[in-house]
């Protein structure tokens, strides 16, 4: 299995080079492997073809798989996945990365992380345009990651414990492509006020580190508020993320944000474990898909496949 992401500051302006970080979270997608001719399950989807959208991943990791092992894979996939599908919480890059991992496992190559890593960013490749690799690292090695022009590096710190993110989801699905063109297109008109809102992404995410570092809850979540600011200062918000941010806010989250491409997608918040209940109550009622995540520190892993029992495979 293979947990899920969320961006906890810097996405949009990480596009024009500054850094984010990164988390790895505790939802996960299970991937098992069994002697097959090729059928694809998913307990969330049903039967899946290789022809579909999701079979260009499927391909593209045996595919690899093979290149790189010079073994041709002959199985069936059974896939159980939590992660919300397109809210931008990596849940493509935590189905290659499992698939990856167990594919190595089942033909008895050792499942180094670099091998895992690099057979799955294939399934990534074919799937998203030149996807950067943050939701594929972070889906392989776990932690807290921080990364900038395609260089990463993972931070060797902790979120206190007794704090949880809460995860909301929206429901409204955006284009990644359209969002980040026209934050970029904001960027180039607003001149030197586009540079100082940059400037200002780049210092939140160095103080999110020392926050990170000195266990500063406080802090931490004030800069996420912060960072919703200014990515609503470059058009990356819309009305239900405001609107979700103001709710987290006043029902006790020590900060809130947009994360990912925005306009829709996820909204997090920062909340000790004893608030997160109920504030996910409230979001449930309001009609929103809620939940509280912790960072995975793992990554991908060997599980129990408890759910094959569960999967049908009509
Ligand atoms: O919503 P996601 O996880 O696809 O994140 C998009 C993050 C952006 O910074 C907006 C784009 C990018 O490629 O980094």
């Amino acid at each position: 299995m293979a947990p899920g992401k969320i961006i906890l500051f810097g996405e949009h302006f990480v596009v024009a080079g500054k850094p984010a970080i990164g988390l790895a979270v505790s939802k996960y997608a299970v991937v098992c492997v069994d002697q097959g001719p090729g059928n694809l399950y998913s307990s969330r989807l049903g039967r899946l073809s290789f022809e579909q959208e999701h079979g260009k991943l499927f391909n593209a990791v045996f595919r690899t798989f093979e290149q790189m092992t010079g073994i041709k894979p002959s199985v069936d996939v059974f896939i159980d996945s939590e992660i919300p599908i397109g809210a931008g919480m990596g849940s493509s890059a935590a189905v290659a990365v499992a698939l990856s991992h167990s594919l190595l496992t089942y033909y008895g190559v050792k499942p180094e992380k670099e091998l895992v890593w690099k057979i799955a960013h294939e399934g990534e490749r074919a799937v998203h345009f030149r996807p950067s690799g943050v939701d594929t690292t972070l889906a392989t090695y776990g932690g807290i990651l921080y990364y900038r022009q395609g260089e990463f590096r993972r931070l060797n710190v902790q979120l206190p414990r007794d704090y949880e993110i809460v995860v909301v989801n929206t429901g409204v699905q955006r284009s990644t492509g359209t969002v980040v063109k026209e934050v970029l297109d904001r960027y180039s008109r607003l001149q030197r006020i586009g540079v100082y809102i940059y400037l200002a992404a780049e210092e939140l995410v160095e103080r999110a580190v020392g926050a990170l570092r000195e266990g500063d809850v406080k802090i931490l979540g004030e800069l996420m508020t912060v960072n919703h600011g200014l990515l609503w200062s470059m058009g990356a918000s819309s009305v239900v993320c405001d609107t979700i941010v103001h709710a987290l806010v006043e029902m006790g989250a020590l900060g809130a944000k947009l994360s990912g491409a925005g306009r829709g997608g996820i909204v997090i918040g920062l909340a000790d474990s004893n608030t997160s209940p109920l504030i996910i109550r409230s979001l449930e009622e309001k009609g929103f898909e809620a939940f509280s995540v912790t960072p995975d520190y793992e990554g991908v892993r060997e599980t129990q496949p408890k759910y094959l029992s569960e999967v049908s495979t009509n």
